[in-house]
């Protein structure tokens, strides 16, 4: 017998993964570096399914049925140059070759243009979200790479995929090489966002409105059977209702409050960066990140002064916890818009052609921002495939048109009591630029143009112009 797939690398995502194939029915060859961990995976699930355990390369490449489908789950960067290294020249024109680690859109690029040219192997970007469990039950699957791969791997991804609520797959061909990678990115940028988003309004119901943890977690329960509802908020009130067995304290008490990261997140706002796209919301998110590991900075910085305002009282607290409810939604829509218009900036600029409306589709099941608001984002996309940007859909607008006068109270609650809340207020930034009919941009092109004569352009003529500020300050066409 053949395997219709093969998975190496089997540290905890690949092994889920190959169970996940074996489960529905496949039979699957898989492969490690230490083969002891080849074996432990089939000792220990050998009975869910068919799997081959191979030890060397050759056996594993042998054991595959044609076209073969190799997935590699290895760390990003070099070991998967090393393992593609290994298995390219052992592999036949057609054959395909699909990463399923976080790898960098760039080196995907590069990766599928080298095996393309050299040796006819079809590479496979493919990015996979919802961690350990949705890796084994069902994870949101984006895979890029040529076309012609996903008529053969398609089926097979769309039967492992999450399945969203109405039945649909979260898998779709997302676009030529590196499309299904910067998707991914994008995925991971927006997640990062949305967790800052979530934790300024845990910080805010906390030190405004004076809840503890535990009613902090009762709040969330509630928002999470409203238009809030997904998989990070249940898991939010998940983790502030947990109580630390060895102290008897809030778990998020005795966790070290210095949020780490490997990567995507940051890679999502350099990109954006690189295209020119206001990635404002998860850019802040990165930087939260960032600023909160710098524990010396912040151990100098404990004796700065900060207001005297008093926190609310317990009368006013529901209330306002309402208004969280709004600001925390209104800068969510923000900080969506913003990955789209990453994701349609990359597809333009790469040649992708990305359905903006099938990414939305695929994250409605398996990832970490899976939630009923992708359905939201869904709906927009299908009542106008042209959409500029979300905030242009009406139903969006009309949200953020009601929930504006709340986030506007948060803030000014927030920095009356020295809360920081750089999401909510970058979110709102966002929005107010966007809405106003002139910028102060007109006066950075005064400067510009005053001491570096890099001009300008006016609004009632054509043309570059420059002021000779240093002289009688009449104007010249440039
Ligand atoms: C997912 C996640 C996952 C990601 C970590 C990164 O979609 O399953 O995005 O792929 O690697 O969540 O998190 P950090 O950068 O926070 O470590």
């Amino acid at each position: 017998t053949s395997a219709q797939i093969g998975v190496t690398g089997l540290a905890v995502m690949g092994r889920n993964l190959a169970r996940n194939f074996a489960r529905n029915g496949y039979t699957v060859a898989v492969h490690n570096r230490t083969s002891s961990r080849t074996k432990a995976l089939v000792e220990e699930f050998g009975h869910e399914g068919d799997f081959i355990g191979t030890e060397t390369a050759e056996e594993f490449v042998a054991a595959l049925e044609r076209p073969r489908r190799l997935v590699i789950m290895v760390k990003a960067g070099e070991p998967t140059d090393a393992v593609i290294q290994e298995f390219a020249p052992l592999l036949e024109p057609g054959d395909m070759i699909i990463d399923g680690g976080n790898a960098h859109f760039a080196d995907t690029r590069r990766r599928e243009r080298e095996l393309r040219e050299r040796h006819g192997i079809h590479f496979v970007g493919m990015g996979v979200s919802g961690g350990e469990e949705g890796a084994l039950h069902g994870p949101s699957i984006m895979p890029g790479g040529p076309r012609e791969s996903y008529d053969s791997l398609g089926p097979m991804l769309e039967k492992i995929s999450a399945k969203a609520a109405d039945g649909a797959p979260c898998v779709t061909h997302v676009g030529p090489d590196g499309a299904g990678h910067f998707v991914k990115m994008v995925h991971n940028g927006i997640e990062y966002a949305d967790m800052q988003l979530i934790g300024e309004a845990y910080q805010l119901l906390r030190d405004v409105a004076g809840y503890s943890p535990a009613e902090i977690a009762e709040i969330f329960r509630t928002w999470n059977t409203g238009r809030l509802d997904s998989y990070l908020i249940e898991i939010t009130a998940e983790v502030l209702s947990h109580v630390d067995a060895a102290t008897g304290k809030p778990f998020v008490d005795v966790v070290v409050d210095q949020a780490e990261q490997k990567g995507t997140g940051r890679w999502t706002v350099q990109i954006a960066l690189d295209l020119g796209v206001p990635v404002s919301g998860i850019a802040e998110a990165v930087f939260a990140r960032s600023l909160s590991g710098h524990a010396k900075l912040r151990e100098a910085s404990q004796g700065l002064a900060g207001p005297k305002a008093a926190p609310l009282g317990k009368e006013e607290a529901a209330a306002f916890a309402d208004r969280v409810e709004q600001a925390l939604y209104a800068s969510k829509i923000v900080s969506y818009t913003q990955g789209f218009h990453e994701i349609a900036a990359g597809s333009e600029e790469y040649g992708w052609d990305i359905d903006l409306g099938a990414v939305s589709s695929i994250w409605r099941g398996g990832c970490i921002i899976r939630a009923a608001f992708l359905d939201r984002i869904r709906a927009a996309y299908d009542a106008r495939a042209d959409l500029p940007s979300l905030l242009s859909d009406e139903t969006f607008a009309r949200e953020i048109a009601d929930a504006q006068d709340d986030w506007r109270e948060v803030l000014i609650a927030a920095t009356r009591q020295g809360v920081p809340t750089p999401g909510f207020a970058a979110a709102l930034a966002y929005y107010d630029a966007l809405r106003a009919s002139r910028l102060p941009a007109a006066l950075t092109q005064g400067q510009r143009d005053f001491f570096g004569a890099h001009t300008y352009r006016r609004v009632d003529r054509e043309g570059a112009f420059h002021t000779l500020w240093g002289g009688d300050r009449s104007e010249v066409s440039a």
